[in-house]
């Protein structure tokens, strides 16, 4: 799939954008604080309606536009799949107010977002998974590196994209969560009735049970993957293995054997039961897939305690690609690839290995400050656009033979 074209009006420094884009590795060419991290920002919301950097949406509305009678952002994008042309369309409101950027979270006003598909309202939930994209940037060592929340969050989006069962899914275990929470320190503190507990164990059994099963899969499928990007990346016969530990009472590893819906339920259910007693003095749901995590170990060797830096980027490199590879097979159709300040800090080897990941047929954006990191069989093939305050143009200079652009 590829996005042929794109429209921003007032997202971020983008006052006024339309732009066409080729299929094909395209390299977004500019100084710092250009606009280049807002564009892949940018398709990023248009696939998953969520931003990847920012904490509240009405961040992305841009500054000016706030002084105007009604503060808004559209973006639209037009995609050409297997499966057939999409149009989207998710348009921000806001309420007109003086200076918003001064404010940090969790003050200021909240946004309203309105999406279209193909022209056909749709709710957030119910708009997700039609057309993918696989991010790279340099955050992504926290993929390793990081807490257990940055891991779950990663299972949320990839599983998000491909399964719209899986979003709603997750969307009611959370409401649920709340609810169940809240009624666990109320019994704490209060000494309030625990017969509700059993409704609300029923809920999460019902919405957690699918939770866990689809991020199991996933990760049967994606790891092996991963485990031959890896090995690929690190030049060696190194063995990457990827667990998923489900919190079913103790984190346990859940291999693809354990993944009958059945038998999940009767585990779950059984480790609430077990755990009651905990979760009441604690006032916390402590079993379930919000306690999930991944473990990623290289020759037995655990890397979130024990890899170097260099390692856990190497292991978040090789799980990316997995997952385009994953998304591809689950699709029939490549994911677009949004590459955020990656290649400058890969050595020559890694940087060659990820680039050959983008042949002439796969979308790409990719950005520089310089070409100079970028091996030239690689320019050849790449559009190159220049980024410059909010602005963006094809660069005439430097073009591959074919004209790709339709
Ligand atoms: N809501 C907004 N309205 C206008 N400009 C914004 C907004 N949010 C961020 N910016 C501007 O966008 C610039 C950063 O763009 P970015 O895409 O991150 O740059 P880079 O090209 O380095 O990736 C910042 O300089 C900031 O001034
Ligand atoms: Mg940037």
């Amino acid at each position: 799939m590829h996005i042929y074209h794109l429209g921003l009006t007032n997202f971020r420094n983008f006052a006024r954008l339309e732009l066409d884009l080729p299929r094909g590795p395209i390299v977004l060419l500019g100084d710092n604080g250009q606009g280049k991290s807002n564009l892949l920002e940018a398709i990023f919301f248009l696939a998953t309606t969520r931003s990847p950097y920012a904490s509240a949406d009405r961040q992305l509305i841009h500054w000016l536009a706030w002084k105007e009678q009604q503060p808004f952002a559209r973006l639209t994008a037009r995609v050409e799949r297997e499966k057939g042309p999409l149009r989207v369309e998710i348009v921000l409101k806001g309420r007109p107010l003086e200076e918003p950027w001064t404010l940090k979270e969790p003050e200021g006003p909240g946004v309203t977002k309105r999406i279209r598909l193909n022209q056909i309202p749709r709710r957030a939930l119910d708009a997700l998974g039609e057309f993918q994209v696989v991010m790279f940037c340099p955050q992504d060592v926290n993929l390793v590196a990081g807490s257990p929340s940055e891991r779950r969050r990663y299972l949320d989006v990839a599983n998000s994209q491909l399964d719209q069962r899986y979003a709603r899914s997750l969307s009611q275990l959370n409401r649920v969560l709340l609810q169940r929470n809240s009624l666990l320190r109320r019994i704490r503190e209060e000494g309030a009735s625990q017969d509700q507990l059993e409704f609300w164990d029923k809920q999460l059994i019902d919405f957690g049970t699918y939770v866990i099963q689809q991020r199991g899969r996933f990760v049967a499928e994606v790891g092996p993957l991963a485990n031959q990007e890896h090995q690929r990346l690190a030049g060696g016969p190194k063995n990457l293995k990827v667990t998923y530990l489900s919190a079913l009472g103790q984190k346990e590893p859940l291999g693809p054997e354990d993944l009958e819906f059945q038998s999940l339920t009767g585990r779950l259910s059984a480790a609430l039961k077990r755990e009651r007693a905990r979760e009441i003095a604690s006032g916390m749901s402590l079993v379930g897939p919000q306690r999930d995590d991944l473990q990623f170990t290289v020759d037995g060797v655990e890397m979130t305690a024990y890899g170097s830096r260099g390692e856990q980027r190497t292991i978040a490199l090789a799980l990316k690609l997995a997952e385009a590879g994953f998304f591809r097979y689950q699709t029939g159709d490549r994911p677009v690839l949004l590459l955020d300040d990656v290649l400058s800090e890969l050595d020559p080897a890694r940087r060659a290995h990820l680039l050959a990941f983008l042949p002439p047929e796969q979308q790409a954006f990719v950005t520089a400050t310089d070409l100079s990191g970028c091996p030239e069989d690689f320019l050849r093939q790449a559009y190159i656009f220049d980024v410059r305050e909010g602005q963006i143009e094809m660069n005439s200079k430097r073009q591959p033979p074919t004209g790709l652009l339709r």
